[in-house]
């Protein structure tokens, strides 16, 4: 089975990993698809997101990174994927979720969406988080990001943007 694991990933958070480990648990291939929307600002770039979650995975060889633009729909059957893979951290997530998954499977050949609760101790976790601590944090609330959040080769791309007023 090769389930799709789309997202923003702007930048991959301890969470994002979770997800991705467990799913692929469950599978043969997953393929983490990162999101290349020109029309979205996002701190990292596309190559950015994909070399950090390629470092994230180096020794998992059932975990491909990738990167997509258009609909999810095609990526997925162009990819001959099962199903797509999802983390739900709580009941927002599953609303705004449960609406993609609906949607994806009707523009798909009948693609289903398979979620996966957060683990406990990464629900509270957010890319969005992450960047708003990154930018308006100080040195000692950054480094209580470093591992409970993200990897050392996020939060070190992350003090980089910093560093450079990326925002
Ligand atoms: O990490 P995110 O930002 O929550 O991921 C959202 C993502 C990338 C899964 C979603 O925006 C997506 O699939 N975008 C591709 C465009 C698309 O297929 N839209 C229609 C969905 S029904």
């Amino acid at each position: 089975m090769t389930l799709v694991y789309p997202g923003s990933f702007d930048p991959v958070t301890l969470g994002h990993i979770d997800i991705a480990l467990r799913g692929a648990k469950l599978a043969d291939r997953l393929i983490v698809a990162v999101l290349d929307n020109p029309n979205k600002r996002t701190l990292f770039t596309v190559n950015e997101r994909v070399k950090l979650l390629k470092d994230a995975f180096r020794d998992t060889a059932k975990i491909e990174v990738s990167s997509f633009s258009g609909l999810l729909a095609n990526y997925v059957e162009l990819n001959k994927a099962n199903a797509i893979l999802r983390g739900l951290r709580n009941a927002g997530d599953f609303e705004s979720e449960s609406q993609y998954a609906v949607c994806n499977k009707m523009l798909s050949e009948g693609i289903d969406t398979i979620f996966l609760p957060a683990s406990p101790h990464y629900a509270h976790i957010s890319s969005s988080i992450v960047r708003e601590i990154t930018l308006v944090g100080d040195d000692k609330h950054l480094k209580n990001m470093n591992i409970p959040m993200v990897t050392p080769a996020t939060y070190a791309a992350l003090l980089a943007k910093k560093s450079k007023g990326e925002r």
